[in-house]
């Protein structure tokens, strides 16, 4: 359970509890997460060579958050505050408070150096992941306000104009990114809420999105989830065990662009609407048509289990493909694609209604990948899904992911090196 023992990160302390802090969280912390997600979640590590949240088995809840760094920030203030943000999450992460004397401690005169909800809570596997948008290095006018232009990785740029994109400035893009993962939904808005305040006057929220009932698995110890089309996810995708193919596709390699990269992965988020009172009008059959596999079992429609592989060249009785060429799942292979991979880990979200009565749900879609050129290869492939007329893509992002943070070290140092 959290507790205040370590009074160690003071907000805008610029880094001062870097070291401090390194006493705990390190890769030596048990890491006792269940794959399942209990809700007691367990603790996963903060320091380590890759950042957590990644192949780590997939929480059950998400808060991202997206931010602008402030137009009067330098290169000293962006470094104080990446420090500063690695100090709190090896608290937070560990399931302790930020601060001196916590929520409930502390000075008479200044508010409480943690907002307290979490109190109580335990660290329920929470991770935090951290990006760098495109936007970081070359602002919209051209500008390299911290000196890192010549930095930026050939592979983070935006994403290309996709078909059917309905983007919409309020859910793109971002100078920083922060995926707050966990068992427990207050545990995620807690450490999404606490780094935001952390970061007042430097950088502020652009967007962020809060998910429910992960979309994938990461693991082979977990259960296939569903999404809201009610069709099971993450059957197909790449899973913590199989360790070559995810240091082939999802690690970015010593030869793949800057040093400082080297152990992290290309981010992508899609926020993607479902126009879900069409999708429940629609046949069994053909929904199964359009995913690929069978509602039930998540198997394909070429035959055999839910685990079985596609088989594209099975035609039926009348000659055409069982595995029809408008399925999801047929576009997204890789053998459609070049052999291109990605890690998925979204989530669904419902953010209420709109004004027509209809749900404002669907799925945020997040994919972590060695080079995001995977990500647009599907992407581009998929311009002929038959899930496309009830899908709409309505917020687009892309992040450097820098490799984990050494013990004493900040996330994304290697970057300012
Ligand atoms: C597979 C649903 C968006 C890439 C699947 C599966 C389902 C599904 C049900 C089959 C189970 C599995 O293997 O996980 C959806 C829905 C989406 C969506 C409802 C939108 C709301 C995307 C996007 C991409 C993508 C945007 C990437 C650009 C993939 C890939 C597979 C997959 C790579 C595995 C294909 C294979 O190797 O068999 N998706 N998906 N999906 N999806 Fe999606």
């Amino acid at each position: 359970t959290r507790r205040g023992l370590f009074g160690l990160v003071g907000v805008g302390t610029a880094g001062l509890a870097v070291g401090a802090a390194a006493a705990v969280g390190t890769a030596a912390a048990v890491d006792a997460a269940t794959a399942e997600g209990d809700g007691s979640g367990g603790v996963h590590p903060f320091y380590g060579e890759h950042q957590g949240g990644i192949v780590t088995p997939a929480q059950d809840r998400l808060h991202f958050a997206a931010f602008d760094v402030s137009s009067t920030l330098d290169r000293d203030g962006l470094v104080g505050l990446l420090q500063d943000w690695s100090a709190a999450a090896v608290l937070l992460t560990q399931g302790l408070e930020i601060g001196e004397g916590g929520a409930v401690g502390g000075s008479d005169y200044a508010p409480p150096s943690d907002t307290g909800e979490a109190l109580g809570l335990p660290a329920a596997g929470l991770t935090l992941t951290f990006g760098f948008g495109p936007t970081l290095f070359t602002d919209a006018d051209g500008v390299d306000r911290f000196g890192i232009a010549d930095r930026r990785p050939e592979a983070l740029a935006a994403l290309p104009r996709f078909q059917g994109d309905a983007l919409q400035p309020a859910w793109t893009g971002g100078d920083l990114a922060i995926q707050a993962c966990a068992d427990n939904p207050q545990v995620a808005v807690h450490a999404i809420r606490n780094l935001s305040r952390i970061a007042f006057g430097r950088a502020s929220l652009r967007w962020s999105q809060l998910g429910f009932g992960r979309t994938s698995s990461t693991t082979r110890a977990q259960q296939t989830p569903r999404n809201l089309f009610g069709f099971k996810d993450g059957t197909a995708n790449l899973k913590a065990e199989d360790t070559a193919l995810v240091e082939e596709h999802v690690w970015t390699g010593s030869g793949d662009g800057p040093a400082w990269m080297t152990g992290g992965s290309y981010l992508v988020t899609r926020k993607i609407r479902m126009i879900i009172e069409n999708w429940d009008r629609v046949q069994l059959q053909e929904q199964e048509s359009l995913v690929g596999r069978t509602k039930g079992e998540g198997a394909p429609l070429s035959g055999g289990t839910e685990f079985t592989e596609p088989d594209f060249s099975a035609t039926g009785a009348t000659g055409e493909p069982l595995m029809p060429t408008a399925s999801h799942v047929r576009l997204a292979h890789p053998d459609q694609n070049g052999g291109a991979r990605m890690l998925r880990r979204g989530y669904n979200f419902v953010d209420g209604n709109d004004e027509l009565g209809r749900l404002d749900a669907g799925l945020f879609f997040i994919s972590y990948q060695r080079d995001p050129a995977d990500f647009i290869a599907v992407q581009r492939s998929l311009a002929a899904d038959g899930l496309n007329e009830y899908l709409r893509h309505v917020g687009s992002a892309v992040f450097a992911v820098p490799p984990g943070a050494r013990p004493g070290g900040y996330v994304g140092s290697g970057l300012f090196a």
